[in-house]
């Protein structure tokens, strides 16, 4: 019983681990980060630069702005940018002024989508 169950439940998870990456797939934002990020980041694990897999966490606006500016926000010494800095080995985060705000957005919700909340 105890077996049957396992294997019902572990179905469970890869039916619905499909279903979410047909789901993120389709996002238009999956595109723009395999090219613009993707070179740094995964979503559920860290590369280069940190796992993106809790930017819910961070507030929208302050996502927004590191992600297209973030040279501004150390300017202005940022605090979570300045540990992040810290952190990170020193490593200025590359600015994505080309990329509007709109595209910045999709690419969000494409992280959020995308993460998987069991490798937190
Ligand atoms: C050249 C490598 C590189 C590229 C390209 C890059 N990142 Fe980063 N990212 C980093 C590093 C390293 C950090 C750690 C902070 C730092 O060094 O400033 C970071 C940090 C972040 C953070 C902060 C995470 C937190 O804890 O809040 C976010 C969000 C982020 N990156 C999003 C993106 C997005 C979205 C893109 C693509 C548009 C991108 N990054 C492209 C290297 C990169």
């Amino acid at each position: 019983m105890f077996f049957t169950l396992t294997i019902f439940l572990n179905s469970q998870d890869s039916i619905s681990a499909s279903k979410s990456k047909i789901v993120t797939d389709s996002l238009p934002g999956k595109d723009l980060f395999r090219r613009n990020c993707g070179m740094c980041h995964f979503v559920n694990k860290p590369f280069i630069g940190p796992a993106l897999n809790r930017i819910n966490e961070r507030n929208k606006n302050w996502l927004i702005s590191f992600i297209r500016n973030s040279s501004k926000l150390m300017l202005k010494r940022d605090s979570i940018t300045m540990v992040l800095y810290e952190q990170y080995g020193y490593v200025e985060h590359p600015n994505f002024k080309i990329l509007s705000k709109n595209e910045i957005k999709e690419i969000i919700t494409y992280i959020e989508r995308a993460s998987n909340s069991n490798s937190h």
